[in-house]
């Protein structure tokens, strides 16, 4: 509290009801903490970058003196993979910073956005600092995975509606959107912004092509995960020029990404054979894990990201501390639901022995004699 509230007078509306970031991110503090835990929270790769990436990290020294270009090598480059025009991918400090501008540079207070839900938080976090009208559509959950009901999505367009948000796959659930429903949800909305952070991992179509088919959709995808650049921020958004020369506007002029990340970036894009082999390895590791996690009677959700969404009939939070007291940190994602991001074979067999000794009944108390 300020002295006579001042503060409180200052902020916009929003910004007294918005939760605190530090409280979002306690997950990252207490891995931080202890470097012996293993770090199952936030789906980062739990592996480093390609090789390339350091010597990549070593050049970024000779030119840290000067200001990024304002069309990197790293953008000609992503455009020349996708086969689409410079000027339709722009490049942002993690597609968080992308997602969002995009989100500012079309949603007003009061404009509608459909958003499935449970869903990746940020986009709620977001959308409530610019006082949205957030339309939540709950995905179905099966009994061994969740699905998006794209008719009730429809059926939630109006004519105040800005956005329909899909992430596919979606965090936390690990469900994809199959590309002919992508297609019915680019054609009913005014815009679709497809968060793709995790299509690496998913074996369906390459969702890029939405982008050549329709105006109307923006596809963000990360270095984050399948790159190991987590930690660099890299991030990227295709879609239509026009459209993208106006989200543009709404990120600060000059590059938010240095020019060491983008050094970085176009050392881990270009190794593709690196990039083959992480996905190749989080894929059969995230289908051993599934199938192990089912073996211990855990209710474990088909996943299509390097994460697997676990339900927690004990509740998430008691779950994820009883998993963290055996050394492992996973994420609450929901009042019952645990993701657990897929690592190393040995961090896996980590986790599966917590959840095993955090289910196990305690010996009872013995009474006093
Ligand atoms: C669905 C989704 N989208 C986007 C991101 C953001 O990735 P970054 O900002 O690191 O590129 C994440 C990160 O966890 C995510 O889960």
């Amino acid at each position: 509290m300020t002295a006579d509230g001042w503060l409180d007078r200052l902020l916009v509306p929003a910004a007294h009801r918005l939760p605190s970031n530090a409280e979002y991110l306690a997950h990252l503090g207490v891995a931080a903490a202890d470097e012996t835990l293993i770090r199952l929270a936030s789906n980062e790769n739990t592996e480093p970058p390609s090789p390339r990436v350091r010597e990549a990290l070593e050049r970024a020294y000779l030119d840290a003196n000067l200001s990024p270009p304002p069309v990197p090598p790293l953008r000609h480059a992503l455009a020349a993979r996708h086969g689409v025009g410079v000027e339709q991918v722009l490049l942002g400090a993690g597609s968080t910073e992308l997602i969002d501008a995009i989100l500012r540079a079309f949603v007003r207070a009061g404009d509608e956005v459909v958003l499935p839900t449970p869903s990746w938080p940020v986009f709620r976090r977001r959308l409530e600092a610019l006082e949205a009208r957030i339309v939540d559509v709950p995905l179905d959950a099966g009994e061994e995975a969740y699905a998006y009901d794209v008719d009730a999505m429809l059926d939630a367009v109006t004519d105040e509606t800005k956005i329909l948000i899909v992430c596919s796959p979606n965090n936390p659930t690990g469900n994809a959107m199959p590309t002919n429903e992508l297609r019915r949800c680019a054609a009913a909305g005014p815009l679709l912004l497809l968060d793709a952070a995790y299509a690496d991992f998913d074996t369906g179509d390459d969702v890029m092509r939405l982008v050549d088919e329709s105006e109307r959709v923006v596809v963000t995808r990360t270095f984050s995960k399948a790159y190991c650049l987590a930690g660099l921020r890299v991030g990227y958004v295709m879609g239509n020029g026009d459209l993208l020369d106006h989200v543009d506007r709404f990120l600060v002029p000059g590059s938010s990404i240095s020019s060491a990340a983008l050094h970085a970036g176009l050392a881990a894009f270009e190794d593709e054979e690196y990039h083959r082999r992480q996905v190749e390895r989080i894929r059969a590791e995230r289908e051993r894990l599934t199938a192990e996690l089912r073996a211990l009677g855990v209710r474990a959700f088909d996943s299509r990201g390097n994460f697997v969404a676990i339900e927690a009939p004990e509740g998430a939070r008691t779950l994820a501390d009883a998993i963290l007291e055996h050394g492992v940190v996973v994420r609450v994602m929901g009042e019952r639901l645990v993701r657990i991001t897929v690592g190393r074979r040995e961090e896996n067999d980590g986790v599966l022995a917590a959840i095993r000794r955090a289910r196990a009944p305690r010996p009872a108390a013995r009474s006093p004699r």
